[in-house]
């Protein structure tokens, strides 16, 4: 039996294809992977197109439009390449992030400040297009600025420094995420979090007033390998409640 916490969970499936990816195997199967979490309870399911395939290909981003029960999250970069694949597969929602080619995983938020006219271009497209639009930022008041003047009418903030860090650090910035939050609800944004959460640091992100959803994805897979995507999936859920 899966539990409802009131923030919904958000599955990233992208690791589940980094095992198929490391030797281009048929397996891992992705639909299988998303049935399984939908069925634990996942409120959505999240992939990560990156412009260098290392995990999610273009075929997967199509087969899971078709398989998805819940909602389907694109995190994508902001390149017309990117833009052009969403507005054809219309997704429910993007997740514009910044993208660099040699990081190991999505490293710092969007710049929106610098780049406001670019990601205004892209968000307006896909609004268009009745695709929500979500922008991964830091959670720093002039960055959410900018982002609610871009147009997106969705942030995820970006939980990375709160996960490695511990102790004063880590109660200060989850102090920051708080304040964030608050200040991106006062302008009427929708607030998602996620990146580095995992079964042990979940329950203060999620218990933060006006947080929606999480988006998680590597401790789910990692936990996966021993108890199964189900249990790993339902486990998130009930830690999220605690
Ligand atoms: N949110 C965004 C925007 C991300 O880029 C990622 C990583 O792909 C996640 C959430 C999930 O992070 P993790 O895999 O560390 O749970």
């Amino acid at each position: 039996m899966s539990v409802k916490s009131k923030v919904r969970l958000g599955v990233n499936l992208d690791h589940v294809m980094t095992i198929r990816q490391a030797r281009f195997t048929p397996y891992p199967d992705l639909k299988q992977a998303i049935e399984l979490s939908e069925k634990a309870g996942a409120d959505g399911i999240t992939m990560h197109l990156r412009e260098d395939r290392r995990h999610i290909q273009d075929d997967d981003v199509y087969l899971a439009k078709q398989v998805i029960q819940s909602s389907m999250n694109l995190e994508m970069a902001a390149t017309d390449e990117m833009r052009d694949i969403a507005l054809d597969v219309k997704p429910e929602n993007c997740c514009i992030v910044p993208e660099h080619r040699q990081e190991l995983t999505t490293e710092g938020g969007l710049d929106v400040v610098a780049h406001g006219a670019r990601i205004k271009d892209i968000t307006s497209a896909l609004t268009e297009a009745n695709i929500a639009v979500s922008l991964f930022i830091e959670p720093d008041h002039k960055v959410i600025d900018a982002s609610a003047e871009a147009g997106a009418p969705v942030i995820e903030l970006h939980t990375g420094t709160y996960a490695s860090s511990v102790g004063d650090k880590q109660v200060q910035e989850l102090k920051r995420i708080m304040n964030a939050v608050a200040h991106a609800a006062s302008l009427g944004l929708v607030v998602n979090a996620g990146h580095g959460l995992h079964y042990e640091n979940v329950a203060p992100i999620a218990n933060i007033e006006h947080m929606f959803e999480l988006n998680i994805g590597h401790s789910i897979v990692a936990y996966a390998l021993f108890v199964g995507l189900e249990t790993a999936v339902q486990e998130m859920r009930t830690k999220m409640c605690t």
